[in-house]
């Protein structure tokens, strides 16, 4: 396995095993990696012949009272496992070798960076969609791989992916949950296990909406986030939002009957924000 840090190098090699029509597999972290990084690995292992993954704690996507600083960077450990699952390259760049001195261009997607957690975190989604431009830039590959987890993340850059025609693939792959349901984060190491108990009721209000809309075949809109707030608010100290949205798209929605949805929650336990979501299937 090899550990590149500077853009120009890791081009220059990447550049010279796509002259030997190697297929390129890319995984985007910024580190701390938990089961859904390694599941996202093993379908990148799959599907490519080369695997490249990133590890980055992208600056730009973290507002000024964010968890930047703290954010965890377990980087030996986070080697110790690219290596034992076989990727081929660790891309792991400081920061002003990303964003040099005087550093001024940006992506962003209009609309979808503006909604749900970008009315949160003003100017996430424009850091996400920079970085994550700049990495298909230097690494060109084919598939890219990307959690559900963060559904809204996966939309914006599946949107972006196909309006500046990069040539590649994006593949969602499944939110990977512990048994009792908690999305895997690497936020939840922030959590004690009393913040862990309450963290599930947020997995659990999405498992009971997604059934009282699947058997009740017609609810409003309106009643299954209520229903969810009366458990999140019991549990959490501080709820972003609940929306309920059209699941290509996220688009509002009046009908959640009828067409594919997906539930989002944004709340916090203490300073720590979680996400979490639910994809429900029109009713027949
Ligand atoms: O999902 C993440 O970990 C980050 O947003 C990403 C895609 C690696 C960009 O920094």
């Amino acid at each position: 396995m090899k550990i590149i840090s500077h853009p120009h190098k890791i081009q220059k090699f990447i550049r010279n095993l796509k002259l030997k029509r190697k297929t390129i597999g890319f995984v985007p972290t910024m580190g701390a990696l938990h089961q859904g990084h390694i599941s996202l690995i093993r379908r990148a292992k799959k599907e490519n012949d080369i695997v490249v993954v990133s590890i980055f704690v992208n600056p730009s996507q973290f507002g000024p009272n964010e968890d930047l600083k703290k954010y965890p960077r377990p980087f030996f450990n986070d080697i110790k496992l690219c290596n034992k699952e076989g990727v081929n390259i660790i891309f792991a760049p400081k920061a002003n070798l990303i964003y040099p001195k005087n550093y001024l261009t940006y992506i962003n997607v209009e609309k979808l960076s503006d909604i749900m957690c970008g009315e949160h975190r003003l100017a996430h989604f424009r850091g996400v969609t920079t970085v994550v431009t700049k990495l298909f830039n230097i690494i060109q590959p084919d598939k890219v791989y990307f959690g559900l987890k963060d559904y809204q993340q996966s939309v914006i850059i599946k949107k972006m992916t196909a309006d500046l025609n990069f040539p590649i693939k994006i593949v969602t792959c499944p939110t990977i949950r512990e048994k009792n349901g908690l999305a895997l984060s690497s936020r939840n190491a922030y959590l004690s296990n009393e913040d862990l108990k309450k963290a599930l009721s947020i997995s659990q209000s999405l498992n009971k909406a997604k059934k009282l809309i699947e058997y009740k075949k017609s609810v409003s809109k309106k009643s299954i986030i209520l229903e969810i707030k009366k458990v999140i608010e019991l549990n959490m100290d501080k709820i972003d939002y609940i929306e309920i949205r059209d699941a290509d798209t996220l688009e509002e929605i009046k009908n959640i009957i009828d067409k594919k949805v997906v539930i989002a929650i944004a709340a916090y336990i203490g300073k720590t924000r979680l996400i979490d979501n639910i994809v429900v299937n029109p009713v027949r």
